[in-house]
């Protein structure tokens, strides 16, 4: 009996017969012959079916085949050098499995934005979608990877909680049985926190939520991060595990997915120039930066993203910004000793103007600074006991971070929107599929 082969590996079966498992997503036809484009979730190839080899009635079949019709092909692997993968298949039987009954309403004609979200669970399949949905999961493979190379400990952290991560404002509230109020987290960081003081290295990844209420082209309602937490670590040392990070799965991808980064049009060259170190600067000389570029921002103001696309601009691999005022940003993170007004933070700032890929910290670990920031926040100390904890029981100085994947993903492929970096997008106007 003959083997099922998939398209990444038919290059491996010149001359001989394989059964081939996949839909036809584009047809084109003659009097005798027809050109079957294929897919099978592992690339494209084409199948040649002709009148002669088939015989009358199955070749009349294969002219009403619509496209997304599902086939099961026996056919010859034969090479042709005008294919991208060097083969074609000689279709010497087919079994139709699903044939549409209407025309697939995803055609190759543009369609509105609306319009495919709204059909995203069939928008899926197109070329442009496979190739960028391949690219996330290599970057979320070679994430993975570094950690485990680098003896980091795997640590689940959960999505309903009752200490707000971040912020109080852009939280999604749920009544939890009894209990009353909580929150679907918007990070995981506070329990990689108490899980590093056990593990020493811990990473997280799954996903995130914030009701934020901003409709741009780089915030999703639901998305996944990537966060590792390292008890000891200092601010450098956080900083230097980053730019180790980003450097790898830069590498990876380069490695294991150029195919799919080519087939976006993405400039590959801009990537290989993604290598540590960074360049860096605190946020004191990008305000600088920003207000000698004629930019109306006062020091004490966050940078917004116009201001991160101009800084980011200037360099050819992300930009590491510093150093943030305490009030721009959250409540653990630990002051500069050399200057109380700033915080031991870093954001990393994407080329090409993709944004904040990465957000990160060295963390408060004296129990007393920590309280005071809280009551600051305005935060309830009832829901912070088990993390106060954490600096009452041999607290020790840790830092982390956290890698937004959508925002890599956009990058890396080049993405002018965050929606298509990920399978099933929620923004703020839906959930639909
Ligand atoms: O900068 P953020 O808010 O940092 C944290 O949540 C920390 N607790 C992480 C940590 O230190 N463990 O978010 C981290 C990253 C951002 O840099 C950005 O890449 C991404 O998450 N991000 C979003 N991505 C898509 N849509 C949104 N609404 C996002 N908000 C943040
Ligand atoms: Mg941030």
């Amino acid at each position: 009996s003959l083997s099922w082969i998939y398209t990444k590996d038919l290059k491996n079966f010149i001359g001989q017969k394989i059964i081939y498992k996949g839909w036809v997503w584009n047809k084109r036809s003659s009097g005798k012959i027809a050109f079957l484009q294929l897919r099978d979730g592992t690339g494209f190839v084409q199948g040649i079916a002709e009148k002669s080899t088939l015989g009358e009635d199955v070749f009349s079949d294969i002219k009403k085949i619509r496209n997304e019709s599902s086939v099961i092909i026996e056919g010859e692997v034969q090479k042709d050098d005008r294919s991208p993968i060097g083969v074609e298949i000689i279709v010497k039987k087919i079994d139709i499995l699903n044939q549409p009954e209407e025309d697939y309403p995803i055609s190759n004609k543009e369609h509105g934005i609306d319009f495919l979200m709204e059909n995203r669970h069939l928008w899926l399949r197109s070329r442009r979608q496979f190739h960028i949905l391949a690219v996330r999961n290599e970057i979320i493979k070679a994430v993975r990877e570094f950690y485990y190379n680098n003896n980091f400990t795997l640590i689940d952290t959960p999505i309903f909680t009752g200490s707000i991560g971040e912020s109080a404002g852009n939280t999604f509230d749920i009544e939890y049985f009894d209990y009353g109020k909580v929150y679907l987290a918007q990070t995981g960081q506070l329990y990689l926190e108490a899980a590093c003081m056990a593990h020493g290295k811990v990473f997280n990844l799954g996903p995130t939520f914030r009701a934020e209420k901003s409709k741009t082209r780089r915030h999703l309602i639901e998305f996944w991060m990537n966060e590792a937490e390292v008890a000891y670590y200092t601010h450098e040392d956080n900083m230097n595990l980053q730019e180790n990070l980003i450097s790898y799965i830069i590498e990876k991808v380069l490695e294991r997915a150029k195919e799919h980064l080519i087939a976006l049009d993405r400039d590959i060259s801009k990537l290989e120039k993604i290598k540590a170190p960074f360049p860096r600067m605190t946020y004191t000389q990008a305000v600088e930066v920003l207000q000698k570029k004629g930019y109306s921002i006062e020091w004490g103001d966050d940078l917004g993203a116009e201001h991160e696309t101009e800084l980011a601009s200037q360099y050819e691999k992300p930009l590491i910004v510093e150093k943030y005022p305490k009030n721009a940003k959250a409540f653990y993170m630990q002051p500069d000793p050399e200057n109380p007004e700033v915080v031991l933070c870093d954001d990393m700032l994407a080329p090409e103007g993709y944004g904040e890929i990465i957000g990160a910290s060295e963390r408060i670990w004296e129990k007393e600074i920590l309280l005071k920031r809280l009551e600051e926040s305005k935060l309830p100390k009832e829901e912070y006991e088990w993390y106060l904890d954490l600096r009452k029981f041999g607290s020790v100085p840790h830092s982390g971070f956290g890698l937004g994947i959508e925002r890599t993903v956009a990058w890396i492929c080049g993405l002018n929107h965050i929606r298509e970096a990920i399978p099933f997008a929620r923004t703020l106007y839906r959930v639909y599929p």
